[in-house]
């Protein structure tokens, strides 16, 4: 991965979708940001391409209201913008329309001319997901593909595909018109800084790597947790669910992150290799075993969400129980929860311990030894905790977990944490594809997720559990648990981390 403090080569960066929610919340917000930290050298510039038609000066306006709500650098900690406003300008067109590439060749050419963007071309997909294959076709026909000159390189948002066979024909689309190295598939969870430490604080300690497997692990917990509901997306949520929307991805990167071993160098293609390795050895969950390791909620209200089938049987929330079928995982169970209009936003990865293998101090009857946990919180309040047993003082032999804790507030300033898009943006313009994901990786996921998609949406499928809303989820995600005495562990349990 590369130095986030080196300034990239001038590019053009064209969006499609341009007048949509992404461009305006996340893309151009984090471009703006990279420029005021010096980040995206003064020519860059932006295009955006979309069927509305607009100015250039109504879509600089647009633009300008996104920055002013979601860049991280606003007016009042950076002036940029009345100055970078010229950089932008929008293309109106169809997307299967021949002129609308036609006219955004004859843009690309004027700024590399004009703005000495040299042919580096970013194209960022940010439309519905129904689109890219059009685009992309029109893209090569056009011969925007490749550029003389510079580099050119394509994004592509999730969702990739809706499962193992439509992501492998998007892949085949894809890789009609542009080579592997040049595509970009964004998982935004890998741009987040408290994901990519995973593999720092396992690799860059000694004293973690030791005790990461079966012999001093009980159990590994991934948790999703959002407090919002489906909001404005029900009508594409209530198509999708859970496991589609959060598991095939986010879920499983988190999980391959704390699962993988330890790639040879810090490079995309080492690090996708490993990842891959870990994808192809998790257990498929057999048709017959869905009912057994896999827990299906909604929540209570959902059905009277506009847009939403009032019947609908689609899962707002999952539970899953894995394993890893190698040397370092063997028996150990991964369990992966995400829901929305859950207690907490909360993104987490718990690491529970065995406990000791003989315990010489007499406990109280009833009291049983606390096993020692550690805890990545991803998001928010981003840092980790280590609980382990302290004698309480003042008595014979009992004990007490204490947690301690490491913030990364307080060790690098509040304002320290870029947004996923930033990175994400800059890497893609400096062609490092180490956080994103390649075209194994991502049918991989697909191949594990799909079977348990069937068997949710037929006949024999586990019964849709009703939660409230503001709680944990269903009880039924308990018992995937409790059936071995485990028990569901959050750093926002009652008492720090809840053991
Ligand atoms: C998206 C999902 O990928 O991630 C959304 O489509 C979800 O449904 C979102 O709300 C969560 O992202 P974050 O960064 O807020 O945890």
């Amino acid at each position: 991965m590369s130095q986030t403090h080196l300034t990239t080569e001038p590019a053009v960066i064209i969006i499609f979708g341009a007048s949509g929610d992404l461009t305006q919340r996340k893309l151009v917000p984090a471009l703006h940001t990279l420029a005021c930290d010096g980040l995206l050298p003064m020519q860059s510039r932006i295009v955006g391409v979309a069927r509305t038609d607009l100015s250039d000066q109504d879509f600089r306006h647009n633009l300008f209201e996104g920055v002013k709500a979601y860049a991280r650098r606003r007016p009042g900690t950076c002036e940029l913008w009345p100055r970078s406003a010229e950089r932008h300008t929008y293309v109106a067109g169809s997307y299967d329309d021949p002129e609308t590439y036609r006219r955004l060749a004859e843009r690309l050419r004027q700024l590399d001319e004009e703005a000495g963007t040299r042919g580096n071309r970013l194209f960022c997909l940010a439309t519905p997901p129904v689109l890219y294959p059009i685009i992309i076709e029109q893209l090569g026909k056009a011969e925007l593909n490749k550029s003389g000159t510079g580099w050119t390189r394509i994004i592509i948002e999730k969702p990739f595909g809706n499962d193992f066979e439509s992501a492998r024909q998007l892949n085949g689309q894809v890789h009609a018109v542009f080579e592997e190295h040049q595509v970009f598939r964004i998982d935004h969870y890998l741009g987040k800084e408290t994901a990519q430490n995973i593999l720092f604080f396992r690799f860059a300690n000694t004293i973690f790597e030791p005790v990461w497997n079966r012999k001093y692990i009980d159990n590994i917990q991934i948790t999703v947790a959002e407090t919002v509901g489906v909001g404005h997306r029900a009508g594409y949520y209530d198509k999708v669910g859970v496991l589609r929307d959060m598991f095939q991805n986010h879920l499983l990167q988190l999980m391959a992150l704390t699962a993988m071993e330890s790639p040879a160098s810090f490079n995309a293609d080492a690090i996708r290799n490993e990842k891959v390795k870990m994808f192809s050895a998790i257990r498929h969950i057999s048709s017959g075993d869905v009912l057994e390791c896999t827990v299906r909620g909604q929540y209570r209200g959902y059905r009277e969400t506009e847009e939403i089938e009032p019947h609908s049987q689609t899962a707002t929330y999952g539970a899953l129980e894995l394993f890893i079928d190698n040397w370092r995982w063997q028996g150990v169970p991964f369990y992966l929860r995400s829901g929305k209009m859950l207690t907490n936003k909360t993104s987490e990865i718990i690491v529970q311990f065995q406990r000791p293998p003989h315990f010489m101090f007499p406990l109280p009857p009833g009291r049983e030894i606390t096993p020692n946990v550690l805890a990545l919180s991803i998001q928010p309040d981003e840092g980790m905790h280590l609980c382990f047993e302290v004698k309480t003082p003042n008595t014979l032999a009992e004990t007490r977990s204490v947690d301690m804790e490491f913030h990364y507030a307080d060790a690098f300033g509040a304002d320290a944490l870029p947004d996923a898009y930033e990175r994400l943006l800059l890497d893609a313009i400096k062609g490092d594809a180490s956080l994103f994901t390649r075209s194994d990786g991502i049918e991989l996921a697909w191949q594990l997720i799909d079977p348990i998609v069937q068997v949710w949406e037929s006949s024999k499928s586990p019964p849709l559990a009703i939660y409230e809303p503001g709680s944990w989820g269903p009880p039924e995600a308990e018992d995937l648990l409790n059936k071995t005495g485990r028990k569901w562990l959050s750093v926002h349990g009652e008492h720090g981390i809840d053991v």
